[in-house]
């Protein structure tokens, strides 16, 4: 019977999502399933108030329109006054039962996205700063942790817990196709988990106002097959790739004689700070800036002579290098796979 009632949703479902919108009407995740299935209750309730309260003031309209010419003196009409009385008192006891109902239904609906599980899950750390996301696969064996940012890769099927924190402000992580929002505080560490169904990139944004580029801090989460998932990781792990060509090599050194090093990590170079997005296996990814480019030569040599352009405020600074150490820098960033 429920069922019927969410009839829409397959309408809303059977509408295509655009690749890189976000949806909480196409859940790809249970959790997001059971978000959805509180926002179509809460939807239905809602348009039946809506109705009603249309007929209630058509009637009352109408009637004021009857009674138009004895509206002076007011007539007192105690029988009336006990109708008034009795139906306001019931239209507001039904708005609090309502409104208990949502309540207990939102309330039912955390838990059930919280509900934990401990079948083998993937654990990731997600810190968020401003304005990206670092991304860290922890394990045991220092050589075995996977550092990227901003594309997060799961495997479909397997639980996902995700461990936060914060290296500023208040962001908060929000992937409506997965799940609900997540505040990541900064000194603080908490966990939540999720799984995703079906393969496919979902888009996430953070939904916490932090500062100037808040709007451009958005990240993505890429669901695949076991098989692609553990060749992923395999390829992450790797140091990265020595470059072949001259002007790779080339670019290799434009990066260590520059401020790049300052920031940025290139595992396998004496490139190891973490201020910056770890770069190692910077052409592997689909995006730049926290998913406001595409990651192609031209986006990446705008981004790096200057960042303030696309994102002012950004914690990168201007490069204004020759045009030949750009292009070669380009070119040594992008081999890295
Ligand atoms: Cu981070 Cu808004």
């Amino acid at each position: 019977m429920l069922s019927s009632i969410f009839a829409w949703r397959w309408l809303a479902q059977a509408m295509p999502l655009e690749p890189g919108h976000h949806s909480v009407l196409h859940p790809a995740a249970p959790q997001a399933g059971h978000i959805e299935w509180l926002y179509w209750l809460i939807f239905w309730i809602l348009f039946s108030v809506f109705v009603l309260m249309i007929a209630a003031f058509g009637r009352a309209g109408a009637k004021a329109r009857v009674r138009g010419d004895r509206a002076f003196p007011i007539i007192e009409d105690e029988e009336g006054d006990r109708r008034a009385s009795w139906a306001v008192g019931t239209a507001l006891g039904v708005t609090v039962v309502t409104l208990f109902v949502v309540l207990v239904l939102s309330v039912v609906t955390g838990k059930r996205v919280e509900g934990l599980t401990s079948k083998n899950p993937v654990t990731i750390q997600i810190t968020a700063r401003q304005w990206w996301w670092e991304v860290t696969y922890p394990n045991s064996q220092a050589d075995q942790t996977i550092t990227t940012a901003n594309e997060i890769h799961i495997p479909t099927g397997t639980p996902v817990v995700v461990l936060t924190n914060s290296k500023d402000v208040i962001h908060s992580f929000w992937a409506p196709n997965i799940t609900g929002k997540r505040d990541l505080l900064p000194g603080y560490s908490s966990a939540f988990w999720f799984e995703v169904d079906k393969p496919g990139i979902y888009h996430g944004q953070c939904a916490e106002f932090c500062g100037l580029q808040h709007a451009h801090m958005g990240f993505s989460i890429i669901a695949e097959s076991n098989d692609n998932f553990q060749a992923w990781q395999q390829q992450q792990l790797k140091p990265a790739a020595d470059p072949q060509t001259a002007e790779a090599i080339r670019g290799r050194q434009v990066f260590l004689q520059n401020a790049c090093l300052m920031c940025h990590t290139i595992r396998g170079t004496d490139a190891g700070s973490h201020l910056g997005p770890d770069l190692t296996h910077i052409a592997s990814r689909n995006m730049i800036a926290a998913e406001t480019l595409p990651n192609t030569s031209g986006t990446l040599a705008g981004w790096i002579v200057d960042p303030q352009r696309i994102k002012p405020g950004a914690r990168m600074s201007p490069n204004p290098l020759a045009p030949d150490d750009l292009q070669a820098l380009v070119t040594y960033l992008r081999g890295l796979q």
